[in-house]
């Protein structure tokens, strides 16, 4: 049975998260396309991951340069990376992501950026082959649905934008097919638009989805 894990990034919670709100209308598209489906969901702000600190750098580093064995580490070092490990080893048996946040000072909430630390594991997500990285999660498939108060399509502001942008990096790094994003924009900007713009991103989130869920290969 396939599997699909939404993770969001939003302390307000689906009752006040118009980013939230639209993702609920994917999931609601995806699960009519595909009933089967198993969904889990994750949210960062409740979620307990560790922080890339000096501990985890240091059991990075021991065990990727210096060729140390898990046993040569000590013991918060094993602690914490073997919790970095269980969260990466959850995560790949997942073949759809959704991930839901809103823009924040031009990039996303930090807890998203912890959660992707957590997941770059060499060996485990990527390898470094004699032609540079290459990502290990090939066959998965995700997409961001992103809230912003401002505009940002066009210039110059589209450069600016960096939470979308950087999440799509990291995904396609790892090998994870990447779809276009759902974008509700204007959020701040136009107060009047709101039910507008709420309702035009969930028609877009509704057909993402369904393309998502019938691209599947595993119905
Ligand atoms: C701390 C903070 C920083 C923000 N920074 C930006 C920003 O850089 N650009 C922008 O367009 N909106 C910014 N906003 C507005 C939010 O993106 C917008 O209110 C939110 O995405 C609305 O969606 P939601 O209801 O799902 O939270 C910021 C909001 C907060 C709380």
């Amino acid at each position: 049975m396939a599997k699909l894990l939404y993770i969001s990034a939003n302390p307000k919670g689906p009752e006040k998260s118009k980013g939230m709100q639209i993702g609920e209308a994917f999931l609601q598209s995806f699960t009519d396309e595909q009933p089967e489906i198993e969904i889990t969901k994750i949210d960062l702000f409740q979620f307990d991951m560790v922080r890339m600190d000096a501990d985890l750098i240091s059991a990075r580093g021991k065990l990727a340069g210096y060729g140390m064995t898990f046993e040569e580490l000590t013991e918060q070092e094993r602690a914490k990376i073997s919790k970095m490990h269980g969260l990466v080893d959850e995560f790949i048996q997942y073949d759809y992501f959704v991930f839901v946040s809103p823009l924040w000072n031009l990039g996303s909430p930090a807890v998203l950026k912890t959660f992707l630390d957590n997941l770059f594991v060499s060996g485990k997500t990527f390898v470094h082959t004699a032609n540079g990285p290459k990502g290990l999660l090939s066959g998965k498939t995700a997409i961001h649905i992103q809230t912003r108060g401002g505009m940002y399509t066009g210039l110059p502001m589209a450069e600016l934008e960096s939470g979308d942008r950087y999440l799509k990096i990291a995904l396609r790094f790892l090998g994870i097919q990447v779809l276009d994003p759902v974008i509700a924009e204007g959020l701040d900007a136009f107060p009047k638009k709101v039910p507008e713009i709420v309702e035009d991103a969930k028609v877009r989130a509704t057909a993402a989805a369904k393309d998502m869920a019938r691209k599947s290969v595993f119905i």
